[in-house]
């Protein structure tokens, strides 16, 4: 699975200014984001509470660009229906996480039932040999690159051959999902990541912590592909 091979920005909400979070969504909109990425916390999986349904159900209400739906909460298997239906027409993609979802071979199957892209995560300590099973399920792999829990972290270094080993894997395989990276991806560190070879660069407080999204956007996009 690739999508025309073009690496994409998503902007993490989370990192947002959430009083103004219409306002901040059209501008990275307009800086020419991708897609918009949604971190779910239920204070149960992570230590923190964050975005949830009626963000996602006002959100769809301003035309947003593709929503990227991150699920980091306990039993997923339960909400994904509800988050599609919440965000509907605008979820591109649902992401649970390895290590929460109990039923992940029927949970993956009912995201794809509604047309939307299926994602697991991993977080850093999961080996990448617990998604063997999962590869040839699923449309994507997020590879967390910190802890999840909270925006503004700082990307682990470790994670750089964790990602570079994945994509030799995939690359070896015939349907081959998408890679993300999540968490501490900023200017200063774009380059060296997407040299490892994901497709998907979610970005948060290295977006919204900026003055200039537009620029910002442009910046990474010029040091993902050179
Ligand atoms: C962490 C979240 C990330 C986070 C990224 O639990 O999954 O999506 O919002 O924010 P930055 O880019 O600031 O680390
Ligand atoms: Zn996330």
């Amino acid at each position: 699975m690739s999508i025309d091979n073009k690496k994409l920005v998503v902007p993490s909400i989370l990192a947002a200014d959430l009083m103004r979070l219409g306002e901040q969504i059209n501008a990275v909109k307009e800086a020419g984001a991708d897609w918009i990425h949604v971190d779910v916390m239920d204070g149960h999986y992570v230590p923190n509470i964050s975005l949830g349904i009626p963000e996602v159900m006002a959100i769809k209400t301003i035309d947003p660009p593709p929503m990227d739906i991150h699920l980091m909460i306990d039993n997923p298997d339960d909400f994904v229906e509800v988050f599609i239906e919440a965000g509907a027409p605008f979820v591109k993609l649902v992401t649970v996480q390895i290590e929460s979802t109990k039923l992940l071979h029927s949970t993956i199957q009912k995201i794809k039932s509604k047309g939307v892209m299926a994602g697991v995560a991993i977080n850093p300590t999961t080996p990448i040999s617990s998604l063997e099973e999962v590869l040839g399920l699923v449309d994507l792999i997020l590879v967390m690159t910190v802890e999840p829990g909270f925006a503004g972290q700082k990307f682990i270094e470790s994670m750089l051959e964790k990602i570079t080993k994945l994509r030799k894997i995939i690359d070896k395989l015939d349907s081959k999902p998408l890679i993300e990276v999540d968490g501490g991806i900023k200017l200063d560190n774009i380059s060296k990541i997407a040299k490892c070879g994901p497709d998907v660069f979610v970005s948060g407080s290295g977006i919204f912590g900026t003055s200039d999204y537009t620029k910002t956007v442009l910046q990474m996009r010029k040091l993902i592909s050179s």
